[in-house]
């Protein structure tokens, strides 16, 4: 596995991730685990081993062109280790994956600094027959936390998060800026959820979502900071489902359904408004430099979305609407061709106070009084039956467009 930009604290808990699907228990209850001990045990036997390396309590750096450069890798990555493994409840990096019971033995994971790497600044590695993760990570990048949906989440949330504030600060860590594209989760909404096509895909952009799920601002039951970790454990072993059926899973207590799950993520977007404070500032200073330009128009206050910019498979089109700027009521209808299903909710925004509130269009249809001072957003997310999908490689299912057409009166599109 291959990263095209430096991601070792987000390698290192890609690894603990990755790991963490084989060995989750059926949805119940916490494990008992035997207690870890303070300092894991070195293995110079995964991966390639060396004389030069430096040590911390979970962690062995091979190879680095200083004392200082090991130390600030072992920081980050000990920062890392606190806030997911110690304050979240990730499983340990120290654990094989073979070891079913997580109760040991505990190695120290291996991270080889290295001169150059051909096409990455980081790649994951894992031993077969130890089950455990090494990482090879080019000089330059070893203490630059940084990278596709999970690991990019992963690095955001170790870089910005009020959840992994505690670790940074202990181990003397920065809060960085955010990693969020907006020009691309805006800018191309309309494009599947997680689409990981070669050079067109947004799978190194689309971790707001679970930035979103983790915040949970619209509280649904199941769903909150550990929702990521539950994601690998709940995994139905064997299943091939996408994360998507196990997050219908997850919500499935609250009488929520996934499909509204990401409408109302969609919805957030057309603010940022997803319980992520610097991505929400990122987004008032870029909003009109995003591409929303969504619909045509067809007169007599109807429009149709661009046949470029259909939403495909959870995807969405967010349209930012005109209004006269003095109280109204704006009252919106989609209609989809075909009765495809769809989720199409007002957002609505006090630009002065930030304020939001969400006006979900039942059938597609419904108003709102939009005060002067407030701003209003139609979104509209392509929300159909799940579907086993490849990200990688996306059948025509997942890119079937959601082809629409929406009339409006007391506001313009
Ligand atoms: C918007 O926020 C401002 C400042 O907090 C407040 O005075 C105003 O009443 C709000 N507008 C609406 C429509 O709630
Ligand atoms: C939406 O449409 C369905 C099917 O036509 C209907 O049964 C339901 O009552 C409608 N819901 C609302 C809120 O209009």
């Amino acid at each position: 596995m291959t990263f095209t930009r430096a991601a070792t604290a987000a390698l290192l808990l890609r690894a603990i991730g990755c790991a963490a699907a084989p060995v989750a228990q059926a949805a119940t209850g916490t494990v008992a685990a035997a207690a870890p001990p303070a300092t894991f045990t070195a293995n110079p036997h995964i991966g390639p081993g060396g004389n030069s390396f430096k040590d911390s309590a979970h962690f062995r750096v091979y190879g680095a062109p200083s004392t200082g450069t090991a130390d600030a890798a072992l920081d980050m990555l000990e920062a890392a280790y606190s806030c997911f493994v110690d304050a979240l409840g990730w499983r340990s990096s120290g654990l094989s994956f073979n070891n079913d019971a997580d109760d040991g033995p505990w190695t120290k994971a291996n991270l080889y600094s290295v001169e150059s790497l051909p096409g990455a600044a980081g790649v994951m590695h894992s031993g077969y027959a130890t089950g455990l993760p090494w990482l090879e990570v080019q000089h330059e990048y070893t203490s630059d936390p940084g990278v596709t949906m999970v690991a990019n989440w992963v690095a955001d949330t170790y870089k910005t998060s009020e959840l992994c504030a505690g670790a940074r600060s202990q181990f003397g860590q920065p809060t960085t800026a955010t990693n969020i594209n907006l020009q691309k989760v805006i800018g191309d909404s309309f494009q599947v959820l997680v689409d990981a096509t070669a050079d067109s895909g947004n799978y190194y952009e689309a971790w707001p979502f679970l930035t979103y799920l983790t915040a949970n601002p619209d509280e649904f039951a199941g769903l909150g900071r550990d929702t990521v970790r539950e994601l690998f454990r709940q995994y139905q072993r064997g299943s091939n489902e996408t994360p998507l059926h196990t997050l219908s899973r997850l919500v499935a207590a609250s009488s929520a359904t996934a499909q509204q799950v990401v409408g109302r993520y969609w919805a957030r977007m057309a603010y940022v408004d997803i319980g992520h404070p610097t991505a929400q500032q990122v987004f008032l200073q870029q909003r009109d430099d995003i591409n929303c330009a969504n619909l045509d128009a067809q007169g007599s206050g109807t429009w149709r979305v661009k046949s470029t910019r259909r939403p495909r498979y959870m995807g969405a089109n967010i349209v930012p609407l005109r209004t006269s700027g003095s109280s109204t009521t704006v009252n919106a209808r989609v209609n989809a061709n075909g009765g495809a299903a769809f989720t199409a909710t007002l957002a609505v925004r006090n630009t002065s106070s930030g304020a939001t509130r969400y006006v979900d269009l039942p059938n597609g249809s419904g108003s709102t009084a939009v005060a002067a001072g407030e701003e209003v957003s139609l979104v509209v997310a392509n929300t159909p039956a799940l579907i086993q999908y490849d990200a990688f490689e996306l059948g025509s299912d997942a890119q079937a467009g959601l082809d629409c057409t929406v009339t409006i009166s007391g506001a313009t599109a």
